[in-house]
């Protein structure tokens, strides 16, 4: 089971351990940057080495927590070769791994329970992009990258 990076801030912390402890449990190794408490901090500073671990192909992906999941999302998403997906709904977890290859899944601490923030874990984890005609979409993505 590949790798994978956990980041959050202190409105996330406490799903990102409530999801630990399900990785746990199913097996599957991450490493974690933070943060390790509850004292608040910024989540710019945990999404970035989260992120440069999938983009340096140390972890796979990332699974990212702040309060909304919108704030370490967005922060995701300035890091070259990060897709990230903030959602709170089963179907958009699942296709975005299938339609937009996403590799970084941003949950909000303040709006999803942990049950269903496992759920969405899973699925994001155990669904395989499709590829096919959303290869040239992706690449467009990262055209727009490279434009600035
Ligand atoms: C922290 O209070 C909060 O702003 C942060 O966790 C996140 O929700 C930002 O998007």
């Amino acid at each position: 089971m590949s790798m994978i990076a956990l980041g959050a801030d202190h409105g996330g912390y406490e799903l990102k351990e409530a999801v630990k402890k399900h990785l746990d449990e199913i097996g599957v190794p991450y490493k974690d940057f933070g943060c390790f408490s509850t004292e608040s901090v910024d989540y710019p500073d945990m999404a970035e080495p989260a992120c440069r671990a999938v983009v340096a192909g140390e972890c796979d992906k990332a699974l990212l927590f702040c309060g909304t999941g919108v704030g370490i999302s967005i922060a995701a998403n300035k890091i070259h070769g990060i897709r990230a997906c903030c959602c709170s709904d089963y179907f958009s977890a699942k296709y975005t791994r299938m339609h937009n290859d996403a590799n970084a899944l941003c949950l909000g601490g303040r709006v999803v329970g942990a049950g269903l923030a496992i759920e969405l874990v899973d699925v994001f984890l155990n669904t395989e992009y499709e590829g096919g005609r959303h290869a040239k979409r992706v690449a467009k993505i990262a055209a727009l990258e490279e434009k600035g």
